[in-house]
């Protein structure tokens, strides 16, 4: 069972695309001050954490757009659903549910290890490939040569 009393970096997250692990430590720390705000913390917490997601969502789906990334569909699909979350969680925060907004942090810890695993891994092992695949190589044919002794 998940400890909800804090939401803490684990090792199996990293996925040796700098970038991409860091901002994962940034979510990572937004969704536990998410966690263990103070009632009158509570809307600054969740801008904040609004601030990271679309920051990280943002670029990861630019990335995937740029490189025309086969798996974007679902991914694009799976940030969206989160920052739809986030306006339905700030409503109801706006009309005094507190609870809703560490409900919101617990369901985000569930959701992220699985992220994580499974889309997130996807597109740092395609940007890594694409980036060692970009090196540039320039094999340079002996054409005239070859075609000069035909
Ligand atoms: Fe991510
Ligand atoms: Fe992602």
């Amino acid at each position: 069972m998940t400890d909800v009393s804090e939401f803490a970096w684990h090792d199996e997250f990293a996925l040796g695309h700098q970038s991409m692990d860091d901002m994962h430590h940034e979510f990572v720390a937004c969704v536990h001050a998410l966690l263990t705000a103070s009632d009158g913390h509570l809307r600054h917490a969740l801008d904040d954490f609004a601030d990271h997601a679309r920051r990280h969502f943002g670029e990861e789906d630019a990335s995937m757009r740029e490189t025309t990334y086969g798996s974007a569909g679902c991914h694009i699909d799976e940030h969206s659903a989160v920052l739809k979350s986030i306006d339905e969680v700030r409503e109801r925060l706006d009309k005094g549910h507190t609870q809703v907004v560490r409900a919101f942090a617990r369901a985000l810890m569930d959701w992220f290890p699985e992220h994580v695993r499974v889309m997130d891994q996807g597109l740092a092992r395609w940007l890594t490939q694409r980036r060692l695949g970009a090196s540039p190589i320039v094999i340079q044919r002996r054409r005239h040569a070859t075609a000069a002794t035909l």
